[in-house]
């Protein structure tokens, strides 16, 4: 039995989809309910939903095989697991954003704000610049606002969100994206039925562009 672990929500779904035309269907899980294990014996595997910021915790410590984690959270919690490929898709960026007209001043410590706390750190020291973190939970774009933060380093998609509350990006720190991740000891154990899984999907990226 493979065990995946998969981002509840859109992001899950799309990927989901993506599994199911490499041959690892699990149609109970198209079913409209809050159940969140779903298992086909016959195709050998068992999908759940979890948190997407949870999936490297349950692939990390060998409760799923595999699973499905943005590059942010691979980034910013550096989890002892492979990362097999990039899924090109929940494509969006990390980037610092800050009240329209921000001037960074070099000499002035720089308040960052932000939920990547790891990301932000390694961000600023590969330039040298000092930087006092403040970490949030969410609802990150208040901070400068309020006067929290001089700036915020926070996921960017559309660019709405930022737009809505009068910021905007001063720089890109990485692109982000979905990536295939397995746990070690699975990617030893399980190697033929997970290399064919990441063969099929890799293929279908592939037709699609
Ligand atoms: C992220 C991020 C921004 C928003 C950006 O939050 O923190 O708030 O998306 O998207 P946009 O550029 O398309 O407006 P998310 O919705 O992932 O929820 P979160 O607050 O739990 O991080």
């Amino acid at each position: 039995m493979l065990n995946i672990a998969l981002p509840k929500g859109r992001l899950g779904e799309r990927v989901y989809a993506m599994f199911e035309k490499a041959g690892f269907e699990c149609p109970s899980i198209k079913e409209n309910n809050r159940k969140l294990i779903f298992e086909n014996p016959t195709c050998g595997v068992r999908y759940f939903w979890v948190k997407p910021s949870d999936v490297t915790i349950y692939v990390e410590r060998g409760a799923a095989d595999i699973g499905v984690a943005g590059k942010d959270i691979l980034l910013e919690y550096e989890p002892d697991v492979y990362e097999l490929l990039d899924l090109k898709t929940g494509i969006c960026r990390m980037a610092v954003a800050a009240p329209k007209g921000f001037r960074d001043d070099p000499r002035r410590t720089l308040k960052v704000a932000t939920k990547f706390s790891n990301i932000a750190q390694n961000y600023y020291s590969a330039q040298g610049r000092e930087i006092d973190i403040i970490h949030l939970n969410g609802s990150i774009e208040i901070a400068p606002i309020l006067g929290l933060s001089d700036v915020i380093v926070d996921i960017v998609e559309t660019g709405t969100t930022l737009k809505e509350n009068d910021l905007e990006v001063f720089e890109t720190v990485v692109p982000i994206s979905a990536r295939l991740i397995a746990n070690k000891s699975s990617y030893k154990f399980q190697e033929e039925q997970i290399k064919a899984l990441t063969a099929n999907l890799a293929a279908q990226l592939q037709t699609e562009e």
